[in-house]
């Protein structure tokens, strides 16, 4: 039987990302908690045991991740149970639904029939690690973050993926640990934005929004100046410009991933300015 899980389980389920070998944090669990709708089965004392969480962008498509079933019940079918109940609850055929897919379960999803669309390479970096100037920064203004700019951010993010994604914009703003804006000098245009979320000592940037690489770039090279431990950053595979500058800068390539949708044959938006997901669990 498949419950609904609750603030209450957060411990039970920060364990099973955990020992999936996952860096997500009690505060991650919270935003993903709060911004959708995770399920999974629990065991005899009511412990959570796998886990699912679909979150739904306005009234258009939703994400599924954190897909996980403790190592002692895996082989049971617990995942094809799991996915089963959320292909049910999101009803692709009106709203798709897309997962970033780990790359040894791309044929578990195909067959639910979902399909391959992008890729993104996950690219990782040792403390201290510095991208350089684009050449642009002296072209661009930082505004603060406040509540005209949220609703500005949410206004752009909503042309480039083409769904309201202000719910969870909104709490994943609240949880992180820096947040960079940027404008054309001078002007009240924007160009992008970009969060970095503290998982440890590791600081996850995304998602970066951005007008071209350059005001990528300078987001990138802004959110992770004041940070001295590692840093993580997915980049899609359409923005082989910044992957790159990154991997020049010393980022390395730790592994490529499937973006699979079920319900649409693309992506609607202007994907081409999606440098960086918000996070896997809301590619
Ligand atoms: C992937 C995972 C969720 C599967 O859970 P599960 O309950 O063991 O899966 P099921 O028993 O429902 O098996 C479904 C099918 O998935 C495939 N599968 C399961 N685990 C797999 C793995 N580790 N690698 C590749 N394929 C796998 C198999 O085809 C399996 O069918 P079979 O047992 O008849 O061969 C589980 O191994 C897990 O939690 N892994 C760590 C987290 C993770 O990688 N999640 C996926 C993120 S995209």
């Amino acid at each position: 039987m498949i419950h609904q899980f609750t603030h209450d389980d957060l411990p039970d389920l920060h364990a099973l990302s955990d020992q999936a070998g996952w860096e997500h944090t009690p505060a991650d669990w919270h935003t993903l908690l709060k911004s959708g709708s995770a399920f999974g089965h629990r065991n005899e004392s009511g412990r959570a045991i796998s886990s699912c969480v679909l979150t739904a962008f306005g009234n258009t498509m939703t994400a599924l991740g954190m897909l996980i079933v403790c190592e002692e019940n895996r082989r049971l079918g617990l995942a094809k149970d799991l996915m089963r109940h959320a292909i049910k609850s999101a009803n692709p055929d009106a709203h798709p639904l897309i997962l970033c897919s780990g790359k040894s379960v791309e044929g578990f999803y195909e067959s639910f029939g979902f399909k391959t669309v992008e890729r993104l390479s996950k690219l990782e970096a040792g403390p201290n690690i510095l991208v350089p100037d684009s050449g642009f920064s002296s072209k661009i203004d930082s505004r603060s973050w406040s509540a005209e700019i949220l609703k500005r951010v949410v206004g752009l993010d909503a042309q480039v993926h083409a769904c309201d994604r202000s719910t969870l914009l909104t709490i994943r703003a609240e949880q992180a640990a820096s947040k960079t804006v940027l404008l054309k000098q001078g002007t009240e245009t924007l160009l992008g934005y970009g969060f970095g979320i503290l998982q440890g000592k590791q600081l996850l940037i995304g998602p970066v929004i951005a007008f071209n690489r350059f005001t990528a770039q300078e987001i990138v090279r802004q959110l992770i100046k004041d940070h001295s431990g590692s840093v993580r950053i997915d980049v899609m595979d359409q923005r082989q410009d910044l992957k790159e500058v990154l991997l020049e800068a010393g980022f390395v390539e730790v592994e490529r991933q499937p973006i699979m949708l079920l319900g649409a044959t693309e992506l609607p938006g202007r994907r081409d300015h999606i440098f960086s997901p918000t996070s896997q669990a809301w590619c």
